[in-house]
Formats: C-alpha cells, structure tokens, sequence
C-alpha cells in the first residue's frame, strides 16, 4: 500500500526520491466515429452564445487520425478501441481506467482500476475501456467506494518514477484517492484544482521528463503549487490564455525530447523549444470544443 500524502501538507517531495518505473510504450485510442458535444458538463462545451458546441464531424475523424498516426510514426504502440454509439466522450479515452503498472502494483500484476465517471452521462464508457485493457493483459478492478475518480484525467504518473500525481477537484475526490492508495506502493501526491475550467488535472499540468512539467500555477491551490514547485526542478509556465483556450498544458511528451501540444500555443511552444524539446503541433480544435486535447485523447499503457 503506498503513502498518500496529506492534501496541503508541507513536507518537501522530491520527484527524484521515489522508485524508479519504466514509462508506458502502448497507447489506447478510441474511435471518434460517435464523438459529439451531446451535453455540458465542462465549461469548454458551452460556446459564448450559451448553446452547446457544434461539432464537424468530418474534420473531427480527420484530426484524430492525424494524431494517431503522428503517435504511430513515433514508433508508440496504438491500439484503437470500437465507438460506443450512445457515447459522444469515450474518445477521450484517459479517463475511464487508472492503469498501474505492475512494478507499482501491490498485486505484482498489471492493474486497470475502473472510474467512478462524476457525470452519469459517461459511466457508460467504463466497462468498454475495462474490457479493451483486459485484453491488453490488465486485471481490471473496482475501487471500494463510490467517491468520483476518473482515471487518467486526474492521475498523473510521472515519468520514469513510482509517483502518481492526483487532482482533487470536480472530477476525481481524495477519499477515490485513498482507496486508490491500497493497490498502489507508489507515492500518491494530491494536487488541488482550483478554476472550473481545469476540471482535470492533465488541463493543468503535463509531465514531460523526470526532472521537468508544463504547468500553469494558476490552476492550483497554493499549496498544491508548492508541492510541484518543491518535487519538481524545472518547470516550464504555458501561456494563460492559450492554456484556457487552447489547453496548452493538455500536451504529451512521450520520450522526454518530442512534445505534442495543440497547434498554434505559440508563447508556450516558444518556452519549450528553448528549453529543447521539439515541439509537435497537432490540430484538436474539434475536441477542444468538448475540453480534450491531444493528452487525454489516449490512454497510456506499459
Ligand atoms: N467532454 C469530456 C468531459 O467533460 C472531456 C474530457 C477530457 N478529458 C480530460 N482528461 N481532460 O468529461
């Protein structure tokens, strides 16, 4: 069982001090062919007028399979799940399991746990995603509460060690924390979301290497900011505003060099190209309209 640390204790984390863990090689995709803005249970799904966001199909297919084959060329492992028909979000498929690897699992087996979706507009998406991972080689597992987790979304590893950051907010709660504490022996570090519009905490904060994040402060309780700022040496501010409109910190870095980020984040691609990544932009404006970008379309597997 690992340590799950208090939500706003002050003791210094240090990212480096945890366990060593290999980074995930696989990746989950889910079929876009139902992806729609059906409802609003984000503030991004809403456009100015107060009505829900209009969607093109036609270029939505063409930008997700634009993604899966930039992940594809960078020699990732893809595997597409089927579309649900009565589920617009399943394609934002970061959400509906919580993998462990099995060098962190208590069971010494590759875990799956399942998401307790906040909305119940999704809680339809879980079982598809469990069984998809099952044939992947996860056991899959239910945590033993009902308190909201949503997978991805909110549970963070960071690369290369046995730390799992953790937002508490509108979607996951500390107490699915806590339970997710029992199969885990890696350190569980809480983060506090603080502005609706970063209602996941992969809106608020990539991992890109084990010594540097993408983040934006902002985003975070006070002293979940120090937390970072302690764990973590190099961090790298994405652009407010192109973190809001355009969820900058949503980016991807698979490898510690390469950074898939939504296109045109300009200030923020600056930052990171000078501090040497290469920056790969991809086009997800039709799914930025449901409040997902190129980090939470896929699901990372070891
Ligand atoms: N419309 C989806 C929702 O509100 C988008 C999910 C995006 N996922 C993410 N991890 N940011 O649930």
């Amino acid at each position: 069982m690992s340590a799950l640390l208090d939500l706003r204790e002050t003791s210094a984390l240090r990212a480096s001090d945890c366990a060593p863990l290999p980074r995930p090689r696989r990746i989950v995709m889910a079929d876009p062919a139902a992806f729609d803005v059906a409802y609003a249970i984000n503030p991004h799904m809403l456009a100015e007028s107060g009505e829900l966001e209009r969607v093109d199909r036609t270029r939505a297919r063409e930008q997700w399979s634009a993604l899966r084959s930039e992940f594809e060329q960078a020699g990732l492992e893809v595997h597409v799940l089927e579309a649900l028909p009565a589920q617009p979000d399943l394609v934002f498929c970061a959400n509906q399991v919580l993998p462990i690897p099995r060098e962190a699992s208590v069971t010494g087996r590759a875990l799956a746990l399942a998401s307790n979706m906040r909305w119940p507009q999704r809680r339809g998406e879980v079982g598809h995603v469990a069984r998809g991972v099952r044939e992947l080689g996860y056991d899959v597992r239910r945590i033993d509460r009902l308190a909201p987790l949503e997978g991805m979304g909110d549970g963070l590893w960071h690369p290369g060690r046995a730390l799992l950051w953790a937002g508490v907010g509108p979607r996951s709660s500390l107490d699915a924390w806590r339970s997710v504490a029992r199969w885990t022996s890696a350190q569980i570090a809480p983060l506090e979301l603080v502005d609706p519009d970063f209602y996941h905490l992969d809106t608020a904060l990539a991992l890109l290497d084990e010594r540097t994040c993408l983040w934006l402060p902002d985003a975070l309780s006070p002293a979940s900011r120090r937390r970072i700022e302690r764990a973590i040496p190099r961090r790298i501010e994405a652009d407010a505003r192109e973190g809001r409109e355009q969820l900058a910190a949503n980016a991807f870095c698979p490898d510690g060099r390469n950074v898939w980020i939504q296109r045109g984040c300009e200030r923020t691609n600056e930052r990171l190209r000078a501090a040497g990544y290469l920056v790969r932009e991809v086009d997800t404006g039709e799914f930025l309209k449901s409040g997902g970008s190129v980090f939470c379309m896929k699901l990372c597997l070891w």
